[in-house]
């Protein structure tokens, strides 16, 4: 038993729910049968990481040409002041259902209509469809503070409706995602994994931490864009284009374009927009559950070059 009481299956060395889209049997089916175009866009996280973010923004930043309005103005039925990121870049698994074991079908969303196409996925670099790896595609992945991850988890999980799923105290969180029994856990072999391809692969795959994106935005929006292949003009930086991107993905915009609404399964938009802080599981973890966290990173991560 994992995450809230559930049943998990390990899969090439990480955990899944039983429950669809986010299953082992889609995994495999997408392993099986996705079909990548060469200009693909994919962002890669852990739940908790600051996904929803980072899906605006990179959303916003690619298509900020189509939302214009001239002179730098948005169009006020720009998706993102009307709806959820999620919408805005789905999840393969959801934007794909099983048609046979073998086979999965795409099924329309209005925000894909021209590529680039953006996705994201949890699936970790072990079992992702290798043809988005041997395709042109390129691949952001952005990791958090485990602390932080596991407390953002933990307020997340109590906001589904009991009826769906019993809520959950910190310690049977602190225990579930030490043993890396959360979706696609363990945290620290997904994140490792996507560290060393994107030391080998570097231009393939851009590796952010949500710690510098908080930090800098600025400039770390700027590297995203230069990355994707639209890099901002001299003009645009002088308009107030970036600026205005990071004002729109902030989490005050998005908070009250949210605040209403659900986004599936019971589980209200408002859910993935809390406190979006550095450091906030000072306020939340005990001084064991901080060693235990800080001693197993430090373990795992010693070969690599992260600081939070
Ligand atoms: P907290 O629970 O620590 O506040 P994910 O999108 O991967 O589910 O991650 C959710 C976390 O990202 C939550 O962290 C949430 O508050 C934070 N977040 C959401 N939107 C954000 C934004 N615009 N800026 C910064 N953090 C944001």
């Amino acid at each position: 038993k994992g995450w809230m009481g559930e049943t998990f299956y390990m899969y090439q060395g990480f955990w899944y729910r039983s429950s669809s889209p986010f299953s082992v049997q889609m995994t495999m089916a997408m392993q099986d049968s996705f079909k990548p175009h060469p200009t693909d866009i994919y962002l890669l996280t852990l739940p908790k990481s600051g996904t929803t973010w980072v899906k605006a923004l990179m959303f916003a930043t690619v298509n900020r040409a189509t939302y214009n309005h001239g002179n730098n103005t948005l169009l006020l039925t720009h998706p993102l002041l009307v709806s959820n990121p999620h919408k805005c870049v789905p999840y393969i698994e959801q934007e794909f259902i099983k048609k046979t074991p073998t086979h999965v079908q795409e099924k329309p969303n209005p925000c894909l209509h021209a590529p680039p196409r953006l996705f994201s996925t949890h699936i970790p670099y072990t079992s992702l469809p290798r043809l988005i790896l041997d395709s042109g595609c390129r691949l952001v992945y952005l990791c958090r503070n485990p602390k932080d991850v596991m407390v953002s988890w933990y307020y997340f999980s109590n906001k589904f409706p009991h009826e769906i799923l019993t809520p959950m105290t910190i310690n049977e969180m602190f225990e579930v995602f030490v043993k890396g029994m959360v979706p696609y856990g363990p945290y620290w072999d997904h994140v490792k994994e996507y560290y060393n391809a994107s030391c080998e692969h570097p231009t393939k795959i851009l590796f952010l931490t949500y710690e510098v994106m908080k930090k800098d935005t600025m400039n770390q929006v700027k590297r995203i864009a230069e990355f994707l292949g639209c890099p901002f003009s001299k003009e645009e930086e002088g308009n107030g284009g970036v600026d205005q991107i990071i004002r729109l993905c902030s989490l005050e915009s998005l908070k009250e374009v949210n605040k209403d609404g659900e986004y599936g399964d019971g589980i209200p938009n408002a859910a993935f927009f809390r406190e979006g802080k550095v450091g906030g599981w000072r306020n939340d973890l005990t001084d064991e559950m901080i060693k235990i966290l800080d001693d197993i990173t430090d373990e795992k991560f010693q070969d690599l070059d992260i600081s939070f």
